[in-house]
């Protein structure tokens, strides 16, 4: 059977890359001034450990992920990256068997255990889904009640948020003729773009995407994968994704997972090419999956 590394991996930021060389792209005066953007760590997993009823899903894990970066989740099926996912947006607090301990730091507080207003967290971590799931409504519609739910107020009218997170999600050359048709009506691809603009509305600062790809056929795909190429430029994307090739083609940082555990973790380039531990390396290389 497939036996670790041996190495333990604890280590929750990049080796060799300190956080003065992560510099924001295009970094301005607005994200330096506010979001304690002091250094680009966004969120801080410290410890976490996961048990859903005497199941313990995840092992101690540590994960500093970097501000408008895209960090990829990696990893065979069952190993925990949904759950992990799960953990940052507080869903997890939803499943009356889930325990769990440690720290998930975000806006300088541990979110797991001072959450404070939940419904601002889930505003600010937007969560895009494997199957693209727009409500049975127009396309306007699905843009809309986003930012009806969480009121947004703002000079701008919701017409003006709907065209630029259309924009935004690379949508909206191609529904702007049918705003009020209902979203059904589109392709997955669109679909999915669709769902990606519906959480950009609410102006998250950061976007999980577990597997938004797998439902998708190809060229659809490659939509994705440029977008998501875009919306690092504004936000921090944490995606899951079982399609190395699309890991590495997307994200800047990959997270190797296996049986609940980080097993390593760094830029992807070096996860890809210079693995560390002997596991990362039997994965990537298909030896299992
Ligand atoms: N709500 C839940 N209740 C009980 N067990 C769960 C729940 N969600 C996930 N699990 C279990 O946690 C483990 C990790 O699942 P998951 O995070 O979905 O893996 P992945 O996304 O890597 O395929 C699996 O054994 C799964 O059955
Ligand atoms: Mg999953």
């Amino acid at each position: 059977m497939i036996e670790s590394g041996g190495k333990k991996t604890t280590s929750t930021f990049p080796e060799g890359n300190s956080r003065e060389d992560h510099p924001i792209p295009g970094k301005d005066k607005e994200a330096s001034s506010k979001k304690g953007s002091r250094d680009n760590v966004i969120i801080k997993v410290k410890d976490l450990n996961l048990w859903f009823g005497t199941h313990h899903v995840l092992h101690d894990i540590n994960l500093d992920i970097l501000e408008r970066k895209v960090t990829a989740i990696i990893g065979p099926s069952g190993c925990g990256k949904s759950t992990l996912l799960r953990t940052l947006d507080l869903m997890n607090k939803l499943v009356d068997t889930c325990e769990m301990k440690g720290e998930v730091i975000y806006q300088g507080r541990n979110i797991l255990e001072r959450p404070g207003n939940i419904y601002d967290i889930r505003k600010r971590v937007g969560m895009v889904f494997q199957k693209p799931n727009p409500f049975p409504k127009s396309i306007y519609q699905n843009i809309a009640y986003g930012v009806h739910i969480h009121k947004i107020h703002r000079v701008k009218d919701v017409d003006e948020i709907v065209e630029q997170t259309l924009k935004d999600a690379a949508l909206w050359e191609e529904v702007k003729d049918r705003l009020q048709e209902s979203a059904l009506g589109l392709s997955g691809g669109q679909q999915q773009r669709l769902c990606i603009a519906r959480a950009l509305a609410v102006e998250p600062e950061i976007i999980l995407m577990d597997e938004p790809c797998s439902a998708l056929d190809p060229i659809a795909t490659s939509k994705i994968e440029d977008l998501i190429n875009e919306l690092k430029r504004q936000y921090t994307v944490i995606i899951v994704t079982h399609n190395m090739q699309q890991a590495a083609r997307v994200s800047d940082y990959t997270a190797f997972m296996y049986l609940g555990k980080l097993i390593e973790y760094g830029e992807t380039h070096q996860i890809f090419e210079r693995p560390k531990q002997e596991l990362t390396e039997n994965y990537i290389t298909g030896r299992f999956g």
